[in-house]
């Protein structure tokens, strides 16, 4: 029988709570922290564990079925991928912060600003659509440092707690979107295992719907 290829983030705030919605789903994974591939015991499910920025690309390609994803990665990078469902966890918004002392009042202040984010095509969108010209530099990970170091006057990166952005002494000005984890679904999946992700479907609607 085929089975069900699903991605989940190998590590971050994802993986925890995508493992303990498949658990409720009483789908039971054979764990190895160490494992890149791991199958379910009790349905027909293989997990595997990838980079989060990695996920769409093999979304596209076929190589997994489906995956539980931030939306925003899904935003920035996967833009003909199609989005089952939300999943309610991990919560997020992708922001603008600029440095607490500076004078900012509105959007048209980023003008001819530089800014640093590992959300570029987010960012442009978002420039475009309120007619500002940026220099946008694109930052793999711990974006927030761009400001102290010289580096940037803005950031946009994604705000959960707030606490990297007080920490750095950054203040959220502008809003871009709002997201949380999705499952999301590969453009070339069979009906055969249509008929699996349908059955994986329904577990989740029923778990999401006992915890409202
Ligand atoms: C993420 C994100 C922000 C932070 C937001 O970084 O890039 O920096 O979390 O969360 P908060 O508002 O609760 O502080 P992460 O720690 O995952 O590491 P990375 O930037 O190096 O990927
Ligand atoms: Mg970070």
């Amino acid at each position: 029988m085929q089975k069900l290829k699903i991605a989940i983030q190998k590590s971050g705030r994802l993986n925890e709570d995508s493992l303990n919605l498949l658990k409720d789903c009483g789908i039971s994974i054979d764990n190895g922290k160490d494992q890149l591939k791991a199958d379910a015991r009790n349905f027909p499910l293989e997990v595997f564990y990838l980079r989060n920025g990695d996920i769409p690309q093999y979304l596209k390609d076929g190589v997994v079925d489906c995956a539980i994803i931030g939306e925003n990665v899904l935003v920035e990078k996967g833009q003909d991928i199609s989005m089952k469902e939300r999943l309610g966890f991990s919560t997020c918004r992708v922001s603008i912060a600029v440095p607490k002392e500076s004078e900012y009042s509105n959007s048209g202040d980023l003008n001819g600003k530089r800014i640093a984010t590992s959300y570029p095509e987010t960012v442009k969108t978002y420039l475009k659509k309120n007619n500002i010209e940026a220099d946008i530099h694109i930052i793999n990970g711990s974006v927030e440092i761009a400001p102290n170091i010289g580096l940037a006057d803005a950031i946009c990166d994604i705000v959960s707690s707030g606490s990297t952005l007080f920490k750095n002494n950054l203040k959220e000005v502008e809003v871009l979107m709002k997201s949380e984890a999705v499952l999301a679904v590969s453009p070339s999946i069979t009906s055969e295992i249509s008929t699996i992700l349908d059955k994986l479907q329904f577990r989740i609607a029923s778990v999401l719907k006992g915890k409202n």
